[in-house]
């Protein structure tokens, strides 16, 4: 492959964008939460290559990014239950797990399974008027290389897949920073992922808790696999304060390398925490971390902070 080229979010540069995705091309776009590594989900050829530009696992599901629920509803079955989910958070960072439609057309290797397919509205003007620009569905992994830290910024993309895809379209940093929540409705409904919608606003609409992705036994997002999200260098958590040799990301006041914020405000945590992680990475010395409170937002990131920490497979 040759160079990434990277695009400007104006009408050329969609249109530009917009063309190389038809002709089964892999481009990286921003939305909302990461950005997404795009490829047309028509396409056999343009999903398998989403899998070996990232090396993913290719039992590794995708999420198929649309412009509305009248698209969503040409792939998958929406319950009740998922209309309301859906006309309640679309656009936005919340991704719907509903039975795919047999007649959706969809490429096989973007929904392994066969059975149930992932689906998503975002919520940022470029990657809305990329998928209208294209006219079809786009399977969009985070656009990083498969275990590591998630894009949101268009320089991470260059730095972790420069050279191995078509196309960048450079919309700015994400706003939320944080990868889409998921969710299977269902009975119970579950949450499969913590993420940028965080549970407690989709519980009241529910009437009733989210259960967990455990009780199913095995795990039905791989992106829930232990190590995830890892930097190259070690990660300790709940570190009140650095050892000799390390860095520290903090979290409210107080003498730090990188502070996630310093005001102590969870919501842009999560808007610092993988440009903090990918920054800090670079510097090459292992990483302490604040404690940060798990509620809200707080439940994503330190999901995230976990697996990124967890011992590498
Ligand atoms: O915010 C996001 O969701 C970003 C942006 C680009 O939209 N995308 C993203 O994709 O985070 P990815 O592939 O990095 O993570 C998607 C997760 C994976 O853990 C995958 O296993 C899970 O969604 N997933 C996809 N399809 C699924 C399905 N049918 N059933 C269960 N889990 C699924
Ligand atoms: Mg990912």
């Amino acid at each position: 492959m040759s160079a990434t080229i990277l695009l400007q979010p104006d009408t050329a540069g969609i249109a530009s964008a917009a063309d190389l995705l038809r002709r089964g091309k892999l481009v990286a776009f921003p939305t909302e939460t990461v950005y997404g590594l795009g490829a047309d989900a028509m396409q056999d050829r343009a999903v398998a290559a989403i899998y070996a530009a990232k090396n993913r696992p290719p039992s590794n599901p995708l999420i198929l990014h649309v412009g509305s629920r009248q698209a969503a509803e040409a792939l998958a079955v929406f319950s009740p239950e998922a209309v309301m989910l859906a006309e309640a958070f679309w656009p936005g960072p919340l991704t719907l797990v509903l039975p795919l439609r047999p007649t959706a057309g969809v490429s096989k290797l973007a929904v392994p399974s066969g059975r149930l397919v992932a689906l998503r509205v975002p919520d940022q003007p470029v990657a809305a008027a990329l998928i209208t620009a294209a006219g079809r569905p786009l399977a969009a992994p985070s656009a990083n290389p498969s275990g590591r830290v998630s894009p949101t910024a268009a320089a991470h993309v260059l730095s972790g897949l420069g050279g191995r895809i078509d196309a960048i379209v450079d919309g700015g940093p994400c706003a939320i920073g944080l990868e889409s929540t998921i969710v299977e409705p269902g009975d119970p409904p579950r949450l499969l992922r913590p993420g940028g919608l965080p549970a407690r606003e989709i519980e009241p609409l529910l009437g009733r808790p989210l259960a967990g992705p455990e009780d199913r036994g095995a795990p039905v997002a791989p992106g829930q696999l232990a190590s995830h999200y890892a930097p190259s260098v070690d990660l300790r958590l709940d570190a009140g304060a650095p050892r000799a040799g390390e860095s520290y990301l903090g979290f409210g006041p107080g003498a730090a390398t990188l502070n996630l914020s310093e005001g102590g405000d969870i919501r842009e945590a999560a808007q610092n925490l993988f440009g903090h992680l990918h920054a800090l990475d670079a510097m090459g010395r292992p990483i302490a971390v604040a404690p940060i409170p798990d509620t809200g937002f707080g439940r994503a990131i330190n999901d995230r902070l976990r697996r990124a920490a967890a011992p590498r497979g």
